[in-house]
């Protein structure tokens, strides 16, 4: 595993343009995310060709099920060399604190986050699937409850970082999208914090897209955002 806390998100509809990117890129600058669009395209052959060229791969999957098969999931998962993985955390204790109990027993044992409620989420859109809470009192319901079922970690958005850190310590580890740095293209972002910023917060890993995937020099761009976030680690 390397220390870089920069997560390349590689949102890329096919595995081909996903290895260019990345051949462009330094397994020891950064980390890869995988989700779902490239994830069934490609399948887990393409994780473990990361992998084997040097990437942490953080499998962004979002399992929500019930606890015997995410905990399944998650052990294969983990049998893959992923470095980091995630499920929903509205999947309930029992749901999170098996998936953990799976992951105990993997000779290789990844972190485990969960996702809270996804940013896309109003408090309107709640009361309609019947939750009455805030999406800021929600979060931090299901924040807690991922950090007493044993979990390692939530995605949250930077700006929730600060809060989410002092109420639940320093060494729970927040993973967060939404960073642009300055002068960079928000993109359809709406809440952005620069890297530094984020890591201020308390975000422990940057989940960054765009601003490294589409610049002229990718390498450059990762290289830069790294000795912003050194400045202030
Ligand atoms: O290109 P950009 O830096 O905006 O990419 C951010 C990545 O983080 C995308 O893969 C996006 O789906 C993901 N993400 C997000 N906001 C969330 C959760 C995930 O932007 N709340």
């Amino acid at each position: 595993m390397n220390n870089s806390r920069i997560v390349v998100s590689l949102d890329f509809p096919n595995g081909k343009q996903a290895l260019e990117l990345c051949q462009k890129l330094d397994p020891t600058q950064c980390k890869l995310k995988i989700g779902k669009e490239l994830f069934t395209r490609e399948g887990p052959v393409l994780v473990e060709r990361f992998i084997n060229i040097g990437f942490d791969v953080f499998l962004d999957l979002k399992y929500h099920d019930i606890p015997n098969t995410v905990a399944s999931a998650c052990r294969v998962a983990a049998e893959l060399g992923v470095w980091m993985l995630n499920v929903h955390a509205c999947g309930g204790r029992i749901m999170l604190e098996t998936a953990c109990e799976a992951l105990d027993k993997s000779t290789h044992k990844p972190l485990l986050i969960a996702v809270t409620v996804l940013t896309s989420m109003t408090d309107s859109d709640l009361r309609k699937i019947g939750i009455s809470n805030s999406v800021d009192e929600q979060v931090m319901l299901l924040a807690k409850l991922t950090k007493s079922s044993g979990l390692d970690g939530v995605v949250c958005s930077a700006k929730e970082a600060k809060y989410l850190s002092s109420e639940l310590g320093k060494e729970f580890c927040l993973v967060t999208p939404g960073i642009r740095p300055v002068n960079a293209d928000s993109d359809d972002q709406k809440r952005i914090m620069t890297p530094a910023e984020a890591i201020v917060a308390g975000s422990h890993y940057l989940v960054i897209g765009r601003p490294i995937t589409k610049a002229d020099d990718p390498l450059v761009a990762l290289s830069a955002i790294n000795a912003e976030i050194n400045s202030v680690a």
